[in-house]
């Protein structure tokens, strides 16, 4: 009964892609919610989703393409949202991490993206990295909900994304050794978190380094179970229930 929120399901990283859906069925993964953030994983996904059940997909210009994408993209992308088992928008955001050169383009890009979600009435997930003050300030413009994807901020941002509606979502960085990760998500509601592998990156421990899948997302679960000191099951259900009330699974 869990929901992995968050991957990259491609073959790129993954020789055999009907073996990683089977191992992730009998680890009790329900539904994979499957990122398309360039114009080559986009088609890719929309492929997938219609071969396997379980998946589901999201579509989205990460900010790494923001030099690239055109107003004819974007035009394509609403059309390709429009899609049966497409749930949402992303992940689209903000990266100051490699470069804050094109800051302008960047923000351009998820402004345009997010006007789309509201367009069409879809969640947004997010990607924000080292631009935590940016995002929350452009998110504020719009009434949108959506997840916060490999949330890793502090607790006065957890706060703040939440009381906007936004879910956290948490994955494989909560088990690593020094991650502050751990102290803020003991603070917050299970009320307020979604589960996600973003798998083939963030493997949890004992798998930190190796390519991750979604069959890992029990051990999350089990983590955070341990640092809420709750059940597994609790885990697992209310973090599945947040994720069925954001996007529309059919
Ligand atoms: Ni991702």
């Amino acid at each position: 009964m869990l929901i992995d929120t968050h991957c990259h399901l491609s073959r790129e990283y993954y020789d055999d892609i009907d073996k990683v859906i089977s191992d992730d069925k009998v680890s009790k993964v329900n539904k994979i919610v499957v990122s398309g953030c360039s114009k080559s994983d986009i088609e890719e996904v929309l492929q997938l989703k219609d071969k396997y059940e379980i998946i589901y997909v999201t579509l989205g210009y990460h900010p790494e393409y923001a030099l690239e994408v055109t107003k004819k993209d974007l035009e394509d992308l609403k059309k390709k949202l429009n899609n049966s088992k497409v749930v949402g928008v992303g992940e689209i955001g903000l990266d100051y991490y490699y470069t804050k050169d094109n800051k302008e383009k960047q923000k351009w890009l998820f402004e345009e993206q997010l006007k789309i979600a509201v367009e069409l009435n879809l969640p947004v997930v997010i990607h924000s990295r080292d631009a935590t003050l940016d995002t929350i300030e452009i998110l504020k413009k719009y009434n949108l909900r959506g997840i916060i994807h490999c949330f890793s901020g502090s607790l006065e941002s957890a706060n703040i994304y939440i009381k906007m509606g936004y879910f956290l979502g948490i994955g494989g960085v909560v088990t690593f050794k020094n991650s502050k990760l751990k102290d803020v998500v003991s603070k917050i509601s299970l009320d307020n978190i979604v589960l996600e592998t973003d798998s083939p990156y963030l493997a949890p421990v004992p798998y930190r380094g190796k390519i991750n899948s979604s069959k890992y997302l029990n051990i999350i679960a089990k983590y955070i179970a341990s640092l809420k000191n709750v059940s597994e099951y609790e885990v697992a259900k209310i973090t599945s229930d947040n994720a069925s009330s954001l996007f529309d699974f059919k």
